[in-house]
C-alpha cells in the first residue's frame, strides 16, 4: 500500500482536508502541544500587535502532521489577518508569486508549505519581498531591459517544512522566528482525542482514549484519522461509543500494532534487521532494498521509529535496536554499544523557539 494510504501516515489523505479543517483549533488556547513553540509567538504575537506591525517572518520545521498548517491558521486569527495558503511546488514561476504577493494585504500572513521546494528563481524574489516588502521586476530585454522596484503590502510569511536542512543559507536568514515541532507525547495526543471526540459527539472511555494515544506514533493528524475509523467500526460492528474492545479489533483490523508500527516500519526494521545484519547501514541502501523514497523514510518513518528507541542514527549508518528486535519477536545479536551517535543534519538554530 502507498504510505499516502495508511491508516498511521501524516500525509493529508484525498477528501480529508475538509474534515480535518472542522475539527481544527482556531485559537492558540484551543491549541494542544508544541508549548516551547507557542508559548513565544504568543508573545511575538501580542508585540506585533501592540506595535500595529506584521509578524515577523516565521519558519515551523520538523516531520509532517504535527500542526504545521493549524498553527499557521492559528497565528493569522490571532493576529486578526486573513491568511493565504500556498505550497513551493505550488508557485511555479516567479510571476506566480508575484501575483500572490500583489494580492495581499497589510499584516496578512502567507503561508508556504514545503518551502524547501521552491525553486531558484521564485526563491529569488521572496527574499527583498520579506526583507524590503518590494518586488524587483526586470522590464524588457537585452541592453534597455531595466529593474523596477513595486512596493507590495507588509505581511508576514510562515514557511513549513520537514527539512530545514535543505534551505537555502539566504532564505534560512530571513526568518526572524523559527520554531522546531516535536512529536506530541501520549498525554497531549490523549487530549487531542478527547477534544476531537468531542467535536465529532462520539464518548470514548479513557482506557481506550489512551489505547489510540499511545499507538498514534506522536501525530495529531494520525490519533484524529485512527479515532474515526475507530468509531466506524463502534458504529457498525458495537454499541456506537467506544470501548477498549472495539478499539482493539478496530486497531487490530486496520494493521496497527500496539506500538503503532504498521506495516512498512515492520518491513524497514525487518529489512535491516535480515539483509544487513541489524545495520549499520546507509539510508540510500534501505530505501532502494524496500523500494521507497529516501526523502519518504527519513522524515515520515525514521522520526517514530527514532523516537520510541528502535532504531539509531550512527555515523556509519542506520542501527536496529535490541527493542526493535524484541517487538518483531526476533533474536537480538547485536551490539547494544553500537550507539546513539547521532548525525543529526536538522539544523540547528539559535533562534530555537
Ligand atoms: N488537532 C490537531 N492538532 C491539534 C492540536 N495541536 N491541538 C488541538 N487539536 C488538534
Amino acid at each position: 500500500m502507498d504510505y499516502e494510504e495508511r491508516i498511521t501516515s501524516a500525509q493529508l489523505g484525498q477528501g480529508e482536508e475538509r474534515s480535518e479543517f472542522s475539527i481544527r483549533p482556531k485559537t492558540l488556547s484551543e491549541y494542544i502541544g508544541q508549548s516551547a513553540a507557542t508559548d513565544n509567538l504568543k508573545v511575538f504575537i501580542e508585540a506585533a500587535k501592540m506595535r500595529g506591525e506584521p509578524l515577523d517572518h516565521v519558519l515551523f520545521y520538523g516531520p509532517p502532521g504535527l500542526g504545521k498548517t493549524t498553527l499557521a491558521g492559528i497565528v493569522a486569527n490571532e493576529m486578526g489577518v486573513d491568511i493565504r495558503i500556498t505550497s513551493g511546488p505550488a508557485i511555479e514561476r516567479a510571476g506566480d508569486l508575484a501575483a500572490i504577493l500583489t494580492n495581499l494585504n497589510e499584516n496578512d500572513v502567507l503561508f508556504i508549505d514545503e518551502i524547501h521546494r521552491l525553486n531558484r528563481s521564485v526563491e529569488e524574489v521572496l527574499y527583498s519581498a520579506m526583507e524590503d516588502y518590494a518586488l524587483d521586476i526586470i522590464i524588457g530585454k537585452g541592453p534597455s531591459a531595466r529593474s523596477i522596484r513595486l512596493d507590495i503590502a507588509r505581511f508576514t510569511l510562515i514557511g513549513a517544512t520537514t527539512r530545514a536542512g535543505s534551505l537555502s543559507a539566504p532564505l534560512r536568514d530571513r526568518f526572524g522566528v523559527s520554531c522546531k515541532f516535536e512529536l506530541y507525547t501520549p498525554e497531549e495526543l490523549a487530549d487531542i482525542i478527547r477534544r476531537t471526540a468531542g467535536l465529532l459527539d462520539v464518548s470514548v472511555d479513557e482506557q481506550s482514549v489512551y489505547e489510540m494515544a499511545r499507538r498514534s506514533r506522536g501525530t495529531p493528524r494520525v490519533a484524529n484519522r485512527i479515532l474515526k475509523r475507530v468509531r466506524d467500526f463502534s458504529q457498525v460492528k458495537g454499541t456506537g461509543s467506544i470501548d477498549i474492545d472495539i478499539t482493539r479489533s478496530a486497531l487490530e483490523a486496520l494493521g496497527v500494532d500496539y506500538m503503532g508500527l504498521e506495516n512498512l516500519d515492520r518491513e524497514i526494521l525487518r529489512n535491516i534487521i535480515e539483509r544487513f545484519d541489524g545495520g549499520p547501514v546507509g539510508i540510500d541502501t534501505i530505501a532502494a532494498s524496500i523500494g521507497e523514497e529516501r526523502v519518504t523514510i527519513e522524515d515520515v518513518y525514521e522520526p517514530y521509529l527514532i523516537q520510541i528507541g528502535f532504531l539509531n542514527r550512527t555515523k556509519k549508518g542506520r542501527v536496529v535496536s535490541r527493542a526493535a528486535y524484541n517487538h518483531l519477536g526476533l533474536d537480538y545479536a547485536g551490539d547494544d554499544s553500537a550507539g546513539t551517535d547521532e548525525t543529526d543534519d536538522d539544523m540547528q538554530m539559535s533562534l530555537d523557539v
